[in-house]
């Protein structure tokens, strides 16, 4: 038998399974073959030729805790002797009734903003946004203002690769252009940042008002959108509006949400709350697939009553899924016992002279045109980066998994990476563009 946990010349699942597998977001004909990973543990990927990288971007923004944390590992490994999952429709189990009271005791929001109170869980950041559009659009129904369905997004929105979350992104300067014909339009306009981009949102909104179930938005950073940052008072502007003209708001903090940017949630920057989030990503420290769609006990108020059309009808076959919970307990756990939040302060502090080097530098990869820094997300765009999977196999000769996409090069690293990991990957970035 080979051994399949090291592949590598003559092992079978890489070379087999590469002639099967379809990546994510790849042009599997060009693209090089992926890197064979036997172990993650902390902030380090271990391939199988020996190597070890220190990563920079924790598996998608998700592996907040770092790979492998002994305290998720150990609430999974309990909950999966138990039982792994049972359907929750007509049936309680204790991880997800438990995380819907924690998540809900966590969540933004007073009584007076509306406190988001009522958990739905899923399966993906995506689907969770679905959801939110979903519970918005019947919020609407229910009250018998059928003709609001649509969405009120912003350009560089990303949401998500589902159809209808598609939509709510940015179809020009996002990477879903090409399926404009597919997608529902949705009235669309730039971020309210100052006072003549605020007329302009002000007046569209009145316009578009009637038509639409709720504003949606990523607060704080529009992240694969192109890891642009707008500041608490557009935010904020976004919530008096919305309330002005009785819209729902729903804010996507699956980037944002649960420490990413310093808070537990983007919005609290801001002082105000939602009437529906999306979490998912750090929710199960990156270990599990889970998300939550939360909404307000007023949005909730609207699914009551004796018809059944009047609830939500909608169920994934693993909504609260008794494993990823566990998970996500646990990860809450670690944010309650070990210092989180300080630890992105301190993730914040070093990125921000780390990587103002790279500011106005012209080399091999192109020339840089802005360096920011926002909580634990150090941001260096590029004009444009040409050859993308050159710098991507530099970043990889140099030890650090570091994957740059559009013109975007980026940090988003676990909040538990120590010093020399981080100044490691900072100092990676600006030698490697500075390549003459
Ligand atoms: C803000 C935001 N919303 C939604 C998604 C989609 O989440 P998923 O990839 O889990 O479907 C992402 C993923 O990057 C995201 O950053």
């Amino acid at each position: 038998m080979p051994d399949q946990t090291k592949p590598g010349p003559g092992s079978s699942w890489l070379e087999e399974g590469h002639r099967h597998i379809w990546m994510p977001y790849t042009q599997m004909q060009t693209a090089p073959a992926p890197l064979p990973v036997t172990a993650t543990q902390g902030t380090r990927i271990t391939l199988a030729d020996g190597r070890e990288l220190i990563d920079g971007v924790a598996s998608w923004w998700s592996a907040c805790h770092g790979y492998n944390h002994p305290h998720i590992r150990d609430a999974v490994e309990r909950q999966i002797k138990q039982m792994p999952h049972v359907m929750l429709a007509g049936l309680a189990n204790e991880p997800a009734f438990t995380l819907a009271s924690r998540l809900a005791a966590l969540a933004p929001g007073s009584l007076a903003q509306g406190k988001l109170e009522r958990v739905f869980f899923s399966e993906s950041g995506s689907v969770s946004v679905e959801i939110a559009m979903k519970m918005a659009a019947q919020y609407w129904l229910n009250k018998g203002q059928a003709a609001r369905t649509k969405f009120i997004c912003f350009d560089n929105a990303y949401h998500g690769d589902s159809i209808a979350t598609m939509a709510a992104g940015d179809p020009e300067d996002g990477i879903h252009g090409r399926f404009s014909g597919l997608m529902p339009g949705q009235p669309r306009i730039g971020l309210p940042r100052d006072e003549e981009s605020k007329a302009r949102f002000e007046a569209f909104i009145a316009e578009h008002a009637l038509d639409c179930a709720a504003v949606i938005l990523e607060p704080l950073v529009q992240g694969a959108g192109g890891m642009i940052f707008h500041d608490a008072d557009t935010l904020k502007a976004v919530r008096e509006t919305c309330d002005e003209h009785g819209l729902l708001l729903i804010l996507d903090e699956i980037m944002t949400g649960l420490g990413r940017l310093g808070s537990m949630f983007a919005c609290e920057q801001a002082g105000i709350a939602p009437d529906i989030m999306t979490l998912s990503k750090s929710l199960t420290g990156g270990t599990m697939p889970l998300a939550a769609t939360i909404a307000s006990g007023q949005v909730f108020d609207a699914f009551l009553g004796d018809d059944l059309d009047l609830a939500l009808m909608h169920g994934p076959t693993f909504t609260g899924n008794a494993l990823a919970c566990a998970a996500a307990n646990a990860s809450l756990d670690l944010f309650e016992s070990e210092p989180r939040l300080n630890q992105v302060a301190a993730i914040e502090k070093h990125l921000r002279p780390a990587l103002e080097p790279c500011r106005g530098v012209e080399g091999r990869w192109g020339k840089v045109c802005d360096v920011r820094v926002k909580g634990a997300i150090g941001v260096v765009e590029m004009q444009r980066i040409d050859d993308m999977n050159a710098l991507r196999a530099r970043f990889v000769e140099e030890g650090c998994w570091i994957r740059p996409f559009g013109n975007i090069v980026y940090l988003m690293p676990a909040f538990t990476i120590g010093e020399d990991d981080l100044s490691k990957l900072t100092e990676t970035i600006v030698n490697v563009i500075g390549e003459a």
